[in-house]
């Protein structure tokens, strides 16, 4: 009873690291658990046509589509994506797929598409899954989704729920797991509510380092021990922090992740300064804001130049301006984009 034929068509978002993942081990497992704010307009969009075929096919049958054009280059990330997956949802070589994808966010500005690309089209394929299984319940099949979608790239598992995810068991975090990610279990405090992020494109060049070069660097890295446990304590402060509401104390420990993710990379062999002298000049402003201004503005980093900036919604109207007058200045071409907490990934 394998459906025939017919089009799914999802949508997920990308989310940003408040706690980092940085450096892995087979296959796809964290070093230490991380939890990131799901995000709301970065997101991107799949549609999978499934045809049934007579035959099994040997590879896996499928063409590819990016934002109308034919992307060779994807193919091999794609294949890779399916042979991890095949054991655990059998039936992709019964179909011949065509996968229609496209990002909200301008392709190459340094964001990265792999989180919102690799948790749509599990997503995806969780739909035809939940066709052929419908006994399957919602929340086993998020689960999957996110189960899956890291098998394509760690931290797009983190992307399939919002507002906020936890990828990587920890002890303080009930039900959390290695091998997928969870919603935030504990209520979170109503400062969290609509957080905004602005993500300033300082640098669309291509990646200098891959993520997964990345966290292999963190393998034989000086430093890696003691940075997995400072994450693993780190996330029992934010825990308390989300809680309560300490706006300070989360500054405090988004700031100094997103430090230390880079000061990970300036330390590993060979060593990375991925951060551009327009992401200091803005961290410098950010800080001299907040202290004029009493804000409770703060910044992250990925893996890459670009620096989010986020802050209450409270705020949103003042730091607009301040962003507008003062920050635009050192983007590529002016260019950001204004985000927020979201919810995940969607049905279309
Ligand atoms: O999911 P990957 O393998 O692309 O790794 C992402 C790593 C960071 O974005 C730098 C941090 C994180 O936790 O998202």
């Amino acid at each position: 009873n394998l459906p025939k034929e017919g089009i799914i068509s999802c949508s997920s978002p990308s989310n940003i690291a408040l706690i980092k993942y940085w450096g892995k081990r087979p296959v796809q497992l964290p070093e230490n658990a991380s939890i990131s704010f799901t995000l709301d307009a970065c997101k991107t969009t799949t549609s999978l046509k499934y045809v049934l075929q007579d035959l099994i096919s040997e590879d896996f049958n499928f063409t590819l589509l990016f934002e109308g054009e034919p992307k060779p280059e994807f193919r091999p990330k794609i294949k890779k994506f399916f042979e991890r997956i095949e054991k655990y949802v059998p039936f992709l070589k019964k179909y011949t797929f065509t996968i229609e994808t496209s990002n909200t966010f301008p392709h190459s500005s340094g964001i990265a598409s792999s989180a919102s690309g690799m948790s749509a089209l599990a997503f995806c394929v969780m739909q035809l899954e939940q066709m052929i299984h419908p006994e399957m319940t919602n929340e086993e099949c998020l689960q999957k989704a996110s189960f899956l979608a890291r098998l394509g790239s760690g931290s797009a598992c983190r992307s399939i729920e919002g507002p906020m995810t936890v990828w990587g068991k920890h002890q303080e975090i009930t039900g959390s797991s290695d091998a997928f990610a969870v919603k935030f279990p504990y209520p979170i405090h109503q400062h969290f509510e609509n957080y905004q992020d602005t993500i300033l494109l300082i640098d669309k060049g291509e990646k200098q380092v891959s993520s997964t070069v990345g966290h292999d660097l963190m393998h034989g890295h000086p430093f890696a021990s003691k940075r997995f446990e400072q994450a693993t304590e780190n996330i029992t402060k934010l825990k308390e922090v989300l809680t309560s509401g300490d706006l300070d104390a989360f500054i405090q420990i988004v700031e100094s992740e997103a430090l230390t993710l880079h000061a990970m990379m300036m330390t590993s062999l060979p060593y990375f300064i991925l951060m551009k002298p327009n992401t200091l000049s803005v961290i410098e402003k950010i800080w001299a804001y907040r202290k004029k201004a009493g804000s409770k503005i703060c910044f992250t980093l990925d893996a890459g130049a670009n620096v989010h900036v986020l802050y209450p919604n409270s705020e949103k109207e003042q730091v607009l301006e301040f962003i507008t007058s003062e920050l635009v200045a050192y983007c590529q071409n002016g260019q950001y984009i204004c985000d927020k907490v979201g919810w995940g990934a969607k049905i279309l």
